[in-house]
């Protein structure tokens, strides 16, 4: 039996000794009494009774054990032209007067902050001090308009909320202040305190008797210790996108997530104590609270906070030169920043200028990998490029090719083999399991291991119905997909609403919503099409009321800009097609699959329930206008 497979049967066999033996590598106060609880299903809890602490254990054990004079983050900054290193001790110190600053701002354990700030490390020192503290964070990225905030604001009712002035995006200076004041006017729930991390380049007004200077708070704080909280206690809540405009609040324990997050760092990814790991995502996303943050701290790496983009900051070279400079053993990011690499540098040669000999692996997540970037990837670094798949709900990769345990030989277009821990199937529609090589709904038997999402944050009942429901005893990803006859997992795509661009998921139904708020258009769908950059990009078609007054070109602008205010500008919503009808079935649903087919240039079956089948060819029309399928 090969190494991967022992390992693997154990963790599905005998979940509570495989994670255990895992809980090893963390410190406890005092240990759990149970392992698993299973009396509650479909909600399971992982070392309850367990105590402990997440920033003691990402942070303060480090320099008790002798890393306080190695760096724990480098903060490499093109935007600003900067580059800053802090040590685990000044990390520890920071991190300990912030939470005091908290604390003295009356954050205590068991609140929620809000943490809205682009790529620095003071994102970081503000999310281990509330970890410090037992309080909840609930990172909110920073591409998201006011009114996504507010929305966030209103469900996790933070206490406080800790920003930036503002941020630097490529080339635009973003202030964040009064995206902050919009979302606390459009909120329901004010939080009490807003603390604002003044940044050099952009001083932020402060508002009478809501906001303070982080600057100042910290000066006059009390520096704090770490809190005992139970392992099934909250960390965070990181609200991701569903089928509607209302996102998801995936909350994450303390005790589970630890245990399973550092497991990780040596079995999937094979770094040790002391490398440099770099996730090139962002602390708003799941990648950067695992990968930028978590991961690589509980493990005693050095982290990089990359303030800057792919391309652009200054060239397609810059990856190249972080690893050099900082020694980067394994890279991790979306392949959408590879994509755009290969579009400025197809032949690599800006990868001659720097010296790549420590550079061990690159992991790619996000998306689903193209096997054309995987080859230019694995061709131009030579090294081990991992395809690896999961999501926010997770955590943590559902299956991938662990380095750490054994390498497997790499097919371009999977994310290889299940992880430790998850039980894979492929079920039919009807719930049927399905054989090697046929393609169904991607699901994992229950209970999922530790480190994924125990429940939504504020709504058990949503958890049961988006996760729990279809497929009694199994967890529904809502990837679509097959294993092959060597047990390699193929994802296809998501089967909901939900789409990925550039490595960050969206929900069509939020865009669907925003849209049909304008006051000329009678019904709108809106769904992925494909796109050679960014992976996917949305497009709406729209039916307008008659005798709306205005031009379509008009109007089609005017979506662009409710999107961008409502939504984001990540949404890259900027596609309109205006159609006579939308396509659906005799129930009135409307056929989003076949007008999905026809946008990729997909044979379709012609849907025996349609209303009026004409209407296809018309959309394709519409669609060829817009040069579809590309
Ligand atoms: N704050 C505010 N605005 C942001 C933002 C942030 N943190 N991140 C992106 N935006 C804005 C961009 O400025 C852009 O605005 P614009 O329409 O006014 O130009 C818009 O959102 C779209 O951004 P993006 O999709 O990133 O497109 P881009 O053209 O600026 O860059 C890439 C393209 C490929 C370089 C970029 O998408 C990238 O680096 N992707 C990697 C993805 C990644 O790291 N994913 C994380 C998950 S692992
Ligand atoms: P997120 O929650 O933002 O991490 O997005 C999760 C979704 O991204 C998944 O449900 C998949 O649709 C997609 N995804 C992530 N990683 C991969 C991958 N390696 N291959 C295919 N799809 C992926």
């Amino acid at each position: 039996m090969g190494a991967y497979e022992e390992v693997y049967r154990q963790s599905i066999e005998d979940p509570e000794s495989f994670w255990a033996e895992a809980a090893r590598g963390i410190d406890w106060y005092r240990k759990w009494d149970t392992v698993l609880d299973r009396s509650n299903p479909p909600f399971y809890r992982w070392f309850s009774g367990g105590e402990l602490n997440t920033c003691h254990n990402a942070v303060d054990r480090h320099v008790e054990r002798g890393r306080g004079d190695q760096a724990a983050i480098i903060h490499d900054s093109p935007v600003t032209g900067t580059i800053r290193t802090i040590t685990y001790s000044e990390l520890r110190d920071q991190v300990a007067l912030f939470a005091g600053a908290l604390r003295a701002q009356g954050v205590q354990k068991g609140d929620t902050v809000i943490i809205y700030m682009p790529m620095i490390p003071e994102a970081l020192v503000a999310m281990l001090a509330c970890a410090r503290l037992g309080a909840v964070h609930s990172v909110v990225f920073g591409g998201f308009a006011a009114n996504e905030l507010a929305i966030r604001i209103d469900h996790a009712r933070p206490r406080v909320i800790v920003i930036a002035s503002g941020a630097i995006e490529g080339r635009k200076t973003l202030a964040y202040k009064p995206m902050v004041d919009s979302a606390i006017v459009q909120s329901e729930h004010k939080p009490e305190k807003c603390i604002i991390f003044q940044r050099d380049f952009l001083e932020a007004e402060l508002t009478e008797a809501r906001d303070v200077s982080w600057q100042e708070i910290v000066r006059d704080a009390e520096p704090a210790d770490c809190v005992p909280v139970r392992a099934t206690d909250p960390l965070y809540i990181l609200y991701t996108s569903g089928t509607t405009g209302m996102p998801k609040g995936v909350m994450r324990d303390n005790g589970g997530h630890a245990v399973a997050i550092h497991w990780t760092m040596k079995n999937i990814y094979n770094v040790e104590p002391g490398e440099v790991y770099w996730a090139a995502s962002d602390v708003g996303w799941v990648v950067g609270h695992s990968y930028i943050v978590y991961g690589p701290l509980l493990k005693g790496c050095t982290t990089i906070v990359y303030e800057g983009k792919p391309i652009g900051t200054p060239d397609a070279g810059a990856f190249w030169r972080v690893i050099e400079q900082h020694g980067v053993s394994t890279l991790f990011t979306a392949p959408t920043a590879f994509r755009a690499i290969k579009k400025e540098d197809p032949q690599g040669a800006l990868l001659k200028k720097y010296d790549l000999s420590g550079f061990r692996a690159l992991f790619l997540a996000g998306e689903r990998l193209d096997p054309d970037t995987y080859h230019w990837a694995r061709k131009l670094l030579q090294v081990p490029v991992i395809d690896h798949w999961w999501q926010t709900e997770t955590a943590w990769a559902i299956a991938a090719n662990p380095l750490g345990i054994e390498k497997f030989p790499v097919k371009p277009g999977s994310a290889t083999k299940p992880a430790p821990g998850y039980d894979i199937r492929i079920l039919s529609d009807e719930g049927e399991e399905l054989g090697p090589e046929q393609e169904g709904n991607i699901v994992v038997r229950l209970p999922l291991p530790p480190g994924t999402l125990a429940t939504l944050w504020n709504n058990e009942e949503r958890f049961v119905k988006s996760y729990m429901s279809s497929f009694p005893g199994f967890y529904e990803t809502s990837d679509g997909g097959y294993i092959d006859e060597d047990g390699y997992v193929f994802v296809m795509g998501r089967i909901d609403d939900v789409i990925n661009i550039a490595g960050h998921r969206l929900s069509t139904g939020a865009m669907e919503e925003v849209i049909a708020t304008h006051p000329d258009v009678a019904e709108c769908a809106v769904f992925g099409v494909d796109d050679s950059l960014k992976g996917q990009v949305p497009l709406g078609l729209v039916v307008l009321k008659a005798g709306a007054a205005r031009d379509s070109d008009e109007i089609a602008a005017e979506l662009v800009q409710m999107v961008r205010e409502q939504i984001g500008p990540i949404a890259c919503y900027r596609q309109t097609a205006i159609v006579a009808r939308l396509p659906k079935t005799r129930s009135g649903k409307i056929l989003r699959g076949t007008m999905r087919a026809i946008a990729a240039g997909r044979e379709y079956r012609m849907p025996s329930t349609i209303d009026n089948p004409a209407i296809l060819d018309e959309i394709t029309d519409n669609l060829k206008q817009l040069g579809l399928p590309r």
